[in-house]
């Protein structure tokens, strides 16, 4: 019944305020009494004084014990609400007008006598009620002297012998009675309006409770970010906010991993289908040789034999280039910079290619500034990226093209260019041709040991640099791709 936050506060609320209440109403029936104690022994504080001063008690000289008991009674019965009593010097109960079975005391103490006489005492002091060895009550006091000595004291009671409860008091005062309804309306007051803070502020938790239950039930209808009319930047505000934005956080994470778990498995796919083609190739090959043995002339045994050994080349280059990609992909930790000169690094690696592009007879020049500075970056990590680019770019240019590496500053970094004469990319091709295993013609460059992966590693270099690759390209007349190496700046 109470699982809401709503009736869970409501409870506590109304908990607190009915606590609030009786303490308010017990603490108002202390003060009550005691302010009225206070005032009873106010007013008739010299009342035994002017008993004494009379000296109606005093017969030649001497205390009037016998003839006292007849002026406490009629005393008492002019004022019903006091008792008389006279104590000895140490407090005994002397005489007294009441009958004797009515007073259950032989003595009263006198620390409280004793306070009351003194110069300005603090009200209400209360003293022993003779009646009642259980209850205290205010009374008036007066010392009784004659000739100069103490002869006892005259102990006035004040206030009967009625006691009444809280309940009884408020049944017997109508001033008690309106107080009691006004505590009462204010604590009602404060009861609903509080409860109708609660439920304007639990109401907007809730709203967003719904929210979050309907993003975890999948249901987009719930906009992320409602903006609660009115509501001001508060906590509540503070977490709408940071859930809308965390929900959207999440669904693009989740796009995230949906693309990359698809193109994780378009990979698998071309693997798998990139290693069948060549695993059954050569297998067909190795079968034909051991079911012809010794009937496979020897020109043909040769044939097959470098056929087979061109599709085991195929096969080592995929699988290598596809363990390059993997372990890039966990290379961040391992990715060393250091301060290296950009243009003998090209040197190097275009000095590989020679005989290659010689072969085809393509001319690889080489344009590099003079003086330029040490850049910063992964020398391995760049060498092969600079390799991959080279290697496409001589392989999609006809004979007698050219191959041409630009370097050059560029606001803080250094440019690199790779630009070729060959046959270009068709525009449409163009954004696909990092992505793994892309090749535009399959069939035509299947046999010749690419993989469609080369760009896709040189990619991969540039992320962990945290640097992009661009490339132009037009049909017929060449292709540059373009990248930028960070400055060394020492110290
Ligand atoms: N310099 C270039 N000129 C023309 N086409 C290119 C060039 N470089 C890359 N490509 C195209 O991009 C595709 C992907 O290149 P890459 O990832 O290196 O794979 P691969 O070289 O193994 O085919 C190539 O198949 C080719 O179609
Ligand atoms: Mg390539």
């Amino acid at each position: 019944m109470f699982r809401t936050l709503y009736s869970k506060l409501a409870l506590v609320l109304t908990g607190l305020l009915c606590l609030v209440g009786m303490a308010i109403i017990l603490v108002a029936g202390f003060s009550a009494e005691m302010y009225q104690k206070e005032a009873a022994q106010r007013l008739n504080l010299d009342l035994a004084d002017h008993i004494v001063s009379e000296r109606l008690l005093i017969r030649d000289n001497r205390i009037d014990e016998e003839g006292m008991k007849d002026i406490f009674h009629m005393l008492m019965v002019i004022n019903p609400r006091i008792e008389i009593y006279l104590l000895d010097p140490e407090g005994r109960i002397l005489a007294y007008s009441a009958d004797p079975g009515k007073v259950k005391r032989k003595e009263v103490s006198l620390v409280p006598v004793r306070a009351l006489l003194e110069k300005a005492p603090r009200l209400p002091v209360l003293g022993d009620d003779p009646r009642n060895p259980a209850r205290q009550k205010v009374f008036s006091v007066a010392r009784i002297p004659e000739k100069g000595e103490l002869q006892g004291y005259l102990y006035v009671i004040l206030g009967g012998e009625r006691y009444d409860s809280v309940v009884q008091k408020l049944k017997g005062s109508y001033i008690l009675q309106v107080s009691a309804w006004l505590i009462f309306a204010c604590l009602l007051f404060s009861l609903i309006v509080g409860l109708v803070l609660f439920a304007t502020m639990t109401g907007r938790l809730r709203r967003l409770s719904n929210t979050i239950q309907a993003f975890k039930k999948g249901s987009s209808d719930a906009s992320p970010g409602t903006k609660i009319p009115g509501g001001g930047v508060d906590e509540i505000t503070l977490l709408e906010s940071v859930f809308a934005e965390m929900r959207q956080r999440i669904e693009s994470q989740v796009d995230e991993l949906q693309r990359a778990d698809t193109e994780r498995r378009d990979m698998i796919a071309n693997v798998s289908h990139d290693l069948r083609t060549p695993l059954a190739t050569l297998q067909g090959y190795i079968e034909t040789m051991l079911l012809k043995d010794k009937s496979l002339p020897e020109a043909d045994r040769r044939l097959y034999l470098e056929t087979a050994l061109k599709h085991c080349g195929r096969l080592s280059v995929l699988v290598s280039e596809l363990f390059e990609l993997a372990k890039l992909e966990s290379y961040d930790s391992l990715m060393v910079c250091e301060p290296f000169h950009p243009g003998e690094l090209v040197q190097d690696v275009v000095q590989k290619f020679k005989l290659k592009a010689a072969e085809k007879k393509i001319s690889i020049l080489t344009n590099i500034e003079r003086d330029l500075p040490l850049v910063n970056a992964d020398i391995g990590l760049i060498e092969r990226a600079l390799e991959n680019l080279i290697e496409n770019a001589v392989h999609y240019t006809p004979e007698g093209g050219e191959v041409r590496l630009n370097l050059a500053p560029d606001q803080g970094n250094i440019r690199v260019q790779v630009r070729d004469s060959g046959c270009g990319i068709p525009e449409d091709e163009l954004p696909l041709i990092f992505n793994r295993f892309f090749q535009s013609d399959k069939s035509r460059l299947n046999s010749t040991g690419h993989s469609g992966l080369g760009l896709s590693i040189v990619q991969k270099i540039m992320e962990l640099h945290g640097r992009d690759i661009e490339v132009e390209s037009k049909i017929n007349s060449g292709t540059t791709f373009t990248f930028h190496l960070p400055c060394h700046s020492p110290g």
